[in-house]
């Protein structure tokens, strides 16, 4: 049975085509049926053009809990049997969390720097380390459990733009090798 990924991305969206290119190599045994994006203009549209897959945009509207209804709504449509957040800079409401499964890539060694800013304040922490999670999306803010983790080290001359840009290639990896265990773990859960 092939498994259906559900992306949401809000940016350049590399790790949503390292995700793609995964499923489109035999990598990941699934399939992404769409990248749901709250951003029209950014760059992971055009990556999926070229990718040729379908992308949904959901724009943030002022009515923050129609737009949340909205998207459950998508979603259930699509049946996924995993959702990646793999640059999606919102919070998914309660519903949406307890009825799908749903991953999300953290560009730090959680618990260590939450948030929306996790780069920055590594640096300003003077973090000699830091690094990547993929962990289970909860109801609170990269709050859930844990699944993998990977150090990068922090350089003396680092940047936020070139720290995160090194632990974005840490990522990618991360992200896929966890994809495409978890995707396995289900297809031996069927048998
Ligand atoms: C990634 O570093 C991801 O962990 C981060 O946004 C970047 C997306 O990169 N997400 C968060 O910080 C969420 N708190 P991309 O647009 O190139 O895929």
């Amino acid at each position: 049975m092939s498994r259906n990924i559900l992306i949401l991305a809000s940016g350049t969206g590399s790790l949503a085509e390292a995700i793609i290119v995964a499923t489109q190599s035999g990598e990941i045994s699934g399939n992404v049926i769409g990248v749901l994006t709250d951003q029209p203009d950014a760059q992971v549209v055009a990556k999926c053009a070229v990718l040729e897959i379908p992308i949904i945009t959901h724009p943030m509207s002022s009515d923050r809990k129609s737009w949340d209804s909205e998207l459950f709504l998508i979603a259930q449509s699509l049946n996924p049997s995993l959702v990646v957040s793999a640059g999606f800079m919102r919070i998914l409401a309660p519903e949406f969390i307890s009825t799908f499964k749903v991953i999300n890539s953290h560009p730090a060694l959680l618990p260590k720097f939450p948030g929306a800013h996790a780069v920055r304040d590594a640096l300003a922490a003077k973090a000699s380390v830091t690094g990547a999670t993929i962990h289970w999306v909860d109801s609170g803010i990269d709050t859930g459990k844990v699944i993998a983790q990977q150090e990068v080290q922090v350089l003396a001359d680092d940047t936020e733009a070139v720290l995160h840009e090194r632990i974005k290639i840490v990522e990618r990896g991360l992200i896929v090798a966890t994809i495409s265990d978890l995707l396995s773990s289900m297809e031996n859960s069927d048998e």
